[in-house]
C-alpha cells in the first residue's frame, strides 16, 4: 500500500481531494481506489459500538455490542485504569465489527444538571473529565483503533443545539470549557476531534477558526483530523478554511463541488484543501494498519461492564441496612427491577449483547431469601394508585424493601434537555407510601444525571445511585447491595437540593439564539463552594462499607517554583472491617489572587485499594497548571507569588488534611499598567510600585490633608480618603494636585509608564 501521503496528494485530482473531505456514506469516508486509499468506517460511541448493519442506511439497526455504563457512571469510578480497560474492550469490538474510529469520548462540561446529554459526559470538573477522556482514548487507541473526541466545544445543552450561541468569556472558556479537551489532546492524541453543532460567541463550531486552527491544531498541536458533527457544516468552504477537515455525513456531492469551484475561482487556497487531505489520509492509513474482522469475547466484556458499573455506583446514604445480610423476605418494588434501565436515547444507543435482569441477579445472591415483586409505577409519567397500593401490600411484612426507580426513558435523551430534576410524581408517592409501612427501605436509582431528593430522602434507609449502568448493571446492583463489591464510586457532579440552587439556573437555556454563561468559571462545586450554599451531596462524595483515615500529609517542598510543581502525599488507612477502595482528592486554594478564583479546584486524585487495617501512601503530582489560572489580559496561564493551601480530602466538602505552601512564580509577565490604571493597580504591580513608591508618600499626604480640611463638607476621614484614592486612575489623582505639578498629569503618567515598561520583573 502506498502510504507516501505527499506523493498521493500530488497524484490526486481536485475532485478526488474534495470528495475525500466529505463522507461517502453516513458512516464511511470516500476511498480513492486508483491510488490505494481505502475507505474508513466510523461508528458511535461513546459507551459501546453502534455499528449499523448497513452503512448506507440511516435506519438500519445496529449489530450487537457490549453496552458499557454511560459516562456519568464511568467518571464516578475515578479509576483511570478501569476506563483504559474499557477503551481496550471497545477497540476489540470495533475490530470485530469492522469499525476504524469510535465516535467518543464526549467530554463536554456538565454546566447544568438539566443538560439532555449529561449521561454521555463525564463531569462538571474539567480536570476529572480530562483524565477520564485521556484514559478512554489511550485505551482504545492502544489497540490500533481511533477515537473522536467530542463535541468541541461548549456543547452543553440540547435546547437549540444546532444553532444556539454559547456566550462565554475567555477565562471561563480556557479554565472550564476547554481544559478537558486540551488534556485529552495533549496527553492521549485522539485520531480525530469532532466539532460541535452550536456557535461559540457567535461563530459556529464548524466555522470557528480560532478554536479549530489557532487553539486545537496550533496551540495544542493536534495532529489528527477534525470531523464535523453530523450535519454541523453550513457552508463547506467556510468550514474547510476554519479547520473542519472531514464533513459528515455523506454523500454530499454539491458540497464537494463547491470546494472544487472555490479552488478554481481562487476563493479557496488549494493548500488549505491539501492540509485537510493530508490529515485525513494520515488517519485513514493508520486505521488500515489494524486488520479488522473476527469476533470479540462477549462474556469477558459483559463481566468488565459489570465491574465498571459496580465501581461507578455511588452509595449516597446508608443507615446501616447495607450490605444486605440474612434478610429472609425482601420486597422488590419498581419496574426497573425487571426491566433494566441502562442507557440513554439518541446516537449513543447500543444494541446490547445481553442484558442483566436486576431481579434475577438479586435472587442469585439472595440465596434462600424469598423475593416478592411489585411493579410500583408505570413506564411513563402517568399516575396509577393501584400500583402503589400493591407495592405497599408487598412491602408491609418484609424484612426490607428495595425500590428500583428508573427515570422514564422520555426524561433523558440526546436532542432535548430535561424539564426538571424530579422523579415522576408516582415514584415520589411510591417512596412515601412504602417507607410509611416499611422502615427499612433502600432506593436504587437509574438515571444519567442528578435527581432532587429532599422531599423523600429522609424517609429512606439507604440510597444507591446506580446511573445508566450498562447492560451488566443489574448484576452490579446486586453485587453492591450484598457487599460482593464494596462501593467506591464518588460523585463526579454535585447533587443539588433543588433546581433553583444550580449555578446556571437564571442563564439557562437562553433564548433569542444565545445562552449567556453568566456564572463564568463558577460551575458545579466551584459555585456552591463560593456561595457556601448547601447541597444534597457534594462533588467527590460517596460512601463505603468501610472507613478510611487520612494521616501524615506531606508536600515535597514548603516553598517551590511554579515550573517545578509539587508532590503531595498522604497515608490512608482502612480503619474498618472489610476491604475497600478510597478516592483521595487533591484540591488547591490560592490565598490571594489578583483575579477571583474558586475556593477549591480539583487538581489531582488517586484511587487506592486497602485491606482492613492496611495503610498505603498515596502520592499525587501537581504541575504548573495546578496552580495557574488563565488571565485574559495576558492571554495566557499565569501564576502569582504567594501561598496556596493543598487540600486533601474525601470529597470537596470533606477535607481531611491541609498543607500550606509558598509558590514562586518564574514568569516575567509584562506590566499591564496603562493610562487608565488606578492607584491600586499601580501599588499591586511590582514594577509600578517600585516606580511610584518614592512619590507615593508626598502626593497621598497632600491629598489626605486636602480632604481632612474639608472633612465636614465631604464627610470623609483621611483613612477613607485613602480607600477612595485607591480606585482613582493615577492621572486623576494628579489632577487634584495639578497646580503644584511641573508638567501636565498625562505627561507625568506617561513618564512613569515608560519607566515601568522599561523594567524587568
Ligand atoms: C451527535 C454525535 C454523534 C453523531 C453521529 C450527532 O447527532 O451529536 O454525538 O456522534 O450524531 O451519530
Amino acid at each position: 500500500m502506498n502510504t507516501n501521503i505527499q506523493s498521493i496528494i500530488a497524484s490526486m485530482t481536485l475532485e478526488e481531494k474534495a470528495a475525500l473531505c466529505t463522507g461517502a456514506s453516513p458512516w464511511t469516508t470516500t476511498p480513492v481506489e486508483r491510488l490505494g486509499v481505502p475507505e474508513m468506517t466510523v461508528s458511535d460511541g461513546p459507551h459501546g459500538v453502534r455499528r449499523v448493519a448497513d452503512v448506507n442506511d440511516w435506519l438500519a439497526g445496529s449489530l450487537p455490542a457490549t453496552c458499557f455504563p454511560t459516562a456519568s457512571c464511568m467518571a464516578s469510578t475515578w479509576d483511570v485504569d478501569l476506563i483504559h480497560a474499557l477503551g481496550q474492550a471497545l477497540a476489540e469490538e470495533c475490530i470485530a465489527l469492522k469499525v476504524d474510529v469510535v465516535l467518543g469520548p464526549g467530554t463536554n462540561m456538565k454546566r447544568t444538571p438539566l443538560g439532555g446529554r449529561n449521561f454521555e459526559y463525564y463531569s462538571e470538573d474539567p480536570y476529572l473529565a480530562g483524565q477520564m477522556a485521556a484514559s478512554f482514548i489511550t485505551g482504545v487507541q492502544s489497540k490500533g483503533v481511533g477515537t473522536s473526541l467530542k463535541h468541541f466545544a461548549a456543547n452543553n445543552q440540547e435546547f437549540q443545539r444546532m444553532t444556539i450561541s454559547a456566550e462565554i468569556d475567555e477565562r471561563s472558556l480556557r479554565e472550564i470549557y476547554l481544559p478537558a479537551f486540551e488534556t485529552a489532546v495533549k496527553k492521549a492524541k485522539p485520531w480525530t476531534v469532532m466539532c460541535a453543532y452550536n456557535k461559540i460567541n457567535g461563530t459556529y463550531g464548524s466555522e470557528n477558526h480560532r478554536l479549530l486552527v489557532d487553539i486545537l491544531k496550533g496551540e495544542w498541536g493536534f495532529e489528527g483530523f477534525v470531523v464535523s458533527d453530523w450535519g454541523a457544516v453550513h457552508e463547506r468552504v467556510t468550514s474547510l478554511k476554519a479547520g473542519v477537515d472531514l464533513e459528515m455525513p455523506g454523500p454530499r456531492e454539491r458540497r464537494a463541488r463547491s470546494v472544487v469551484e472555490a479552488v478554481r475561482s481562487g476563493a479557496l487556497d488549494e493548500s488549505v484543501l491539501n492540509e485537510a487531505v493530508h490529515r485525513i489520509l494520515g488517519i485513514v492509513f493508520k486505521a488500515a494498519e489494524t486488520s479488522k474482522g473476527g469476533s470479540f469475547d462477549t462474556i469477558a466484556h459483559h463481566v468488565l461492564a459489570r465491574r465498571i458499573a459496580a465501581e461507578g455506583m455511588v452509595l449516597l446514604k446508608n443507615n446501616g441496612i447495607l450490605p444486605l445480610k440474612g434478610q429472609q423476605h425482601i420486597a422488590v418494588i419498581g419496574r426497573a427491577a425487571k426491566e433494566a434501565h441502562f442507557q440513554g436515547g439518541g446516537s449513543s444507543h447500543i444494541n446490547p449483547t445481553q442484558v442483566d435482569n436486576p431481579y434475577v441477579e438479586l435472587q442469585k445472591l439472595a440465596g434462600n431469601a424469598e423475593l416478592t415483586y411489585a411493579e410500583g409505577y408505570p413506564a411513563d409519567t402517568a399516575f396509577d394508585q393501584s400500583l402503589i397500593d400493591a407495592a405497599v401490600n408487598n412491602a408491609r411484612s418484609t424484612d426490607v424493601a428495595l425500590l428500583y426507580l428508573a427515570l422514564p426513558v422520555s426524561k433523558e435523551s440526546e436532542g432535548y434537555d430535561r424539564p426538571d430534576l424530579d422523579l415522576t410524581s408516582q415514584q415520589v408517592a411510591l417512596i412515601k407510601a412504602v417507607t410509611s409501612v416499611q422502615p427499612k427501605t433502600v432506593v436504587i436509582l437509574n438515571n444519567g444525571a442528578p435527581v432532587v431528593m429532599s422531599e423523600w430522602i429522609n424517609d429512606t434507609t439507604a440510597v444507591l445511585e446506580a446511573w445508566m449502568m450498562g447492560q451488566a448493571g443489574g448484576g452490579a446492583i446486586a453485587d453492591v447491595l450484598y457487599g460482593k463489591v464494596n462501593p467506591s464510586g464518588k460523585l463526579a457532579e454535585t447533587f443539588p437540593i433543588k433546581l433553583a440552587d444550580t449555578p446556571a439556573h437564571i442563564n439557562f437555556p437562553g433564548g433569542n439564539g444565545q445562552v449567556r454563561y453568566g456564572e463564568g468559571i463558577f460551575i458545579g462545586y466551584r459555585y456552591y463552594d463560593a456561595k457556601e450554599a448547601p447541597v444534597q451531596f457534594p462533588f467527590g462524595y460517596g460512601m463505603s462499607y468501610t472507613t478510611f483515615a487520612y494521616k501524615n500529609p506531606k508536600v515535597s517542598a514548603a516553598s517551590f517554583k511554579d515550573v517545578d510543581g509539587l508532590t503531595v502525599s498522604v497515608d490512608v488507612t482502612n480503619t474498618g472491617k472489610v476491604a475497600g477502595k478510597e478516592v483521595v482528592q487533591v484540591y488547591v486554594h490560592e490565598h490571594k489572587s489578583r483575579l477571583v478564583r474558586p475556593p477549591k479546584e480539583l487538581k489531582g486524585f488517586a484511587k487506592v485499594e486497602l485491606q482492613p487495617g492496611e495503610t498505603k501512601t498515596v502520592t499525587v503530582a501537581l504541575d504548573f497548571r495546578a496552580f495557574a489560572y488563565y488571565h485574559p489580559a495576558y492571554q495566557q496561564w499565569i501564576t502569582e507569588d504567594g501561598e496556596f493551601d493543598i487540600l486533601i480530602g474525601a470529597s470537596v466538602n470533606d477535607i481531611r488534611c491541609t498543607q500550606t505552601v509558598t509558590l514562586q512564580s518564574t514568569q516575567d509577565l509584562p506590566s499591564l499598567l496603562n493610562r487608565e490604571s488606578t492607584l491600586r493597580d499601580w501599588m499591586e504591580d511590582p514594577r509600578g510600585k517600585r516606580v511610584l513608591e518614592p512619590l507615593f508618600e508626598q502626593f497621598t499626604a497632600q491629598m489626605r490633608a486636602t480632604f481632612d480640611a474639608h472633612k465636614d463638607e465631604v464627610g470623609s476621614s483621611g483613612m477613607e480618603t485613602m480607600n477612595f484614592m485607591m480606585e482613582l486612575p493615577l492621572r486623576d489623582i494628579f489632577y487634584f494636585q495639578e497646580a503644584g505639578l511641573l508638567m501636565p498629569p498625562e505627561d507625568l503618567v506617561d513618564g512613569l509608564l515608560t519607566q515601568v515598561h522599561g523594567q524587568t520583573k
